[in-house]
């Protein structure tokens, strides 16, 4: 096979030391300085908007660039207008987002005007899971919608966070830890771009991704939602999520609403604050300017890409919940950083705001919540925050802002056009798990890979070797080689969605004619080999699932690589995991390692790199630690196994 060469080298500038206040990034993203709060904001904002307004006409090159990003405010008066003619209960109605797993009553779309539905995780159509039944589901949904007074059809949303992944049949990319190691802003914006093509044939015209948040301590079960620890390297890839998945203005039909998530400090809660006491949902204890150069950073980036919503994060920020706090979403997102799409609440994350669900919704809403994923108790919703606004302790303005914000996006997306069609576009079937997808898949596979040991030539594998050994449970198995949010919310292993390459088979697929390829999980009949490829990793999980105290191989992996050592053939260790691992232990037994983070159905970018048909070029986006005591990204002196933005690759 040709050698694969990667596109033409791309320049990123990311000194990893502790970036100056100012942190600039190069290659077509905006150059947008972060200055720390607090100062003059107005004449610095306007400042700042400028300069962004100048850089950003620099810098766009492609036509696509120079088109407009998404502007939902030149919707403002159309939205304005319509809010005008609208009822309290219909108001509140288009605030309202409800999961279809809960809907009582398809009527009840028309009896509360429902603004939004979402399939939140595992939550499948009742006729099964297959690209038919999504797309008839959302077209009986839809179709309800647009037969309310005043016709509004639904923003319908759900988690493509890697391809279409709920869907089986989808291609399912790599997670965004591995598309950091990438580097390649165009790649992950064509990811984004299937993503949206693949979301639209069920219908679904909002995905909520990119995930942007920054993780600093990779015990965090979310932390492969993170391209990287590094602020900088998540603004850049971010921005090219959203222009991907949102596509030139406004948004047309084989493109969706994005989603920037999750507003603020996701990724940066102290270990013990958050639930069983450990990472998720916990508490971000730091400074304003910390928290605005590593966690609020990849937002200005997203809102100058155009983001139409933004989601508040379940976490505080010292102590005060995020999804309640109204500094942060309206004060800052909304004034100082100008955002001016809508604020969709995460899933019951409204309810944690203060233990009176009445209140917490008040607080929540007066923060600058705009659209509630509330998403199963919503007629209590809906009654209690009727009886906030008529008590006077929400503002009608209020809800009125919420309201006008989620109709310039609607507008935006071409939903409120006369005449609109609640039907699916079924021609996108086609082009649904191609292998036209799958090749783009492939590459980022490819591209993704991390060459962090290859002693006595043991990579690439040889095709004219006798017999190439492979080990482990991680080996063939699409489930676990695509992570959580892969056909279940936290994934499974086994042969769960149709299309997929695993490792094993890909390996086979790319050998010599004359190799024979064996296989065991457990390291057995490694002895005579001429090379034993031993895969370890993780099982699949997500969010608070996923949270891990230690991060040591599993017992069943040590014991496959004790196995395969004994054969004293060459081993080539391959690991699948959301996070780095700790490998240090094993090190010594591997003559070559090499990272592939969670690389989704197409596993034949593994056998590519493996084979050399493509040379490794991915470089780490997160550190490596030593050992599990130097995970979080500020310890102090830590002194990593493979630094960030380490990455070998093959001699000439
Ligand atoms: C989840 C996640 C969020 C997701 C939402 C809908 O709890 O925090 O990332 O988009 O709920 O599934």
């Amino acid at each position: 096979m040709r050698s694969l060469e990667k596109p033409a080298a791309r320049t990123y500038d990311c000194s990893h030391a502790a970036p100056p206040l100012t942190t600039h990034v190069k290659f077509g993203a905006l150059v947008t300085p972060l200055l720390p709060a607090p100062l003059p904001w107005v004449r610095c904002r306007a400042i700042a908007l400028a300069l962004v307004a100048l850089i950003a006409a620099a810098c766009s090159t492609s036509s696509a660039q120079r088109a407009t990003p998404f502007a939902p405010l030149a919707f403002d008066t159309k939205a304005r207008a319509l809010v005008g003619r609208m009822t309290l209960a219909e108001k509140i109605g288009q605030m309202t987002q409800v999961d279809q797993l809960f809907l009582k009553d398809t009527a009840d779309i028309e009896r509360y005007a429902l603004g939004s539905i979402l399939n939140g995780g595992d939550s499948d159509p009742v006729a099964g899971n297959s690209l038919q039944a999504w797309r008839a589901m959302y077209e009986m949904y839809q179709g309800r919608a647009i037969r309310t007074r005043l016709h509004i059809p639904l923003i319908y949303g759900v988690d493509a966070v890697h391809g279409n992944n709920n869907v089986i049949g989808a291609v399912v990319f790599p997670h965004n830890i591995g598309l950091g190691a990438t580097r390649d802003s165009a790649l992950v914006r064509r990811i984004a771009e299937i993503t949206a093509e693949e979301t639209r044939a069920v219908g679904a015209n909002w995905a909520f991704a990119p995930c942007i948040c920054v993780p600093q301590d990779i015990r965090w079960g979310r932390s492969y939602e993170g391209f990287s620890e590094d602020p900088a390297l998540v603004a850049m890839l971010g921005a090219a999520a959203v222009r991907g998945l949102q596509g030139a203005n406004p948004i047309d039909r084989t493109h969706v609403a994005a989603t920037a998530k999750h507003f603020a400090g996701d990724g940066g809660t102290s270990l013990g604050s958050g639930i069983d006491k450990r990472l998720d949902q916990g508490d971000t204890r730091v400074d304003s300017a910390t928290l605005r150069r590593i966690h609020i950073r990849p937002y200005i980036d997203a809102i100058a890409a155009g983001v139409a919503t933004i989601m508040p994060s379940y976490n505080s920020w010292n102590g005060v919940k995020v999804s309640g706090d109204r500094h942060l979403l309206t004060d800052v997102l909304k004034g100082e950083l100008n955002f001016n799409g809508f604020l969709i609440s995460d899933y019951k994350a409204v309810n944690q705001v203060h233990s009176d669900y009445k209140t917490a919704i008040g607080i929540s809403i007066n923060a600058g919540m705009d659209m509630v994923m509330v998403p199963e108790h919503y007629q209590e919703f809906i009654a209690l925050l009727t009886e906030l606004v008529q008590e006077g302790r929400v503002p009608m303005s209020r809800i009125d802002d919420a309201v006008t914000r989620i109709l310039r996006v609607k507008f935006a997306m071409g939903l409120m056009e006369p005449g609109y069609d609640p039907h699916a576009d079924h021609a996108l079937e086609q082009r649904f798990g191609s292998a036209e997808h799958r090749a783009v898949a492939r590459q980022a596979v490819r591209e993704s890979a991390v060459l962090l040991k290859n002693e006595r030539g043991a990579l690439p594998l040889s095709r004219s070797a006798r017999r190439i050994h492979v080990v482990g449970r991680s080996a063939d198995d699409i489930g676990i080689q695509s992570g959580g949010w892969t056909i279940f919310w936290q994934g499974k292993a086994g042969n769960i969605t149709t299309g997929g390459t695993t490792v094993l088979s890909a390996i086979r697929a790319g050998a010599g004619r004359g190799t024979q390829v064996t296989y065991s999980a457990d390291g057995s009949g490694a002895a005579g080999a001429d090379v034993v490829v031993v895969v370890v990793g993780e099982g699949p999980y997500a969010e608070m699932k996923g949270d891990r105290l230690e991060l040591a191989l599993d017992a069943s992996d040590r014991q496959a690589l004790a196995n395969a050592r004994a054969a004293n053939s060459p081993v080539v260790v391959v690991v699948i995991s959301g996070r780095p691992l700790d490998i240090a232990p094993v090190l010594a037994d591997a003559s070559a390692v090499l990272a592939a983070w969670l690389p989704g159905t197409e596993g034949g970018g593994v056998a590519d790199v493996l084979f050399g048909d493509y040379r490794p070029t991915g470089k780490l986006s997160f550190t490596w630690p030593r050992s599990v005591d130097q995970t979080v990204r500020s310890a102090a002196g830590r002194d990593p196994l493979f630094p960030f933005g380490f990455g070998l690759t093959y001699q000439e």
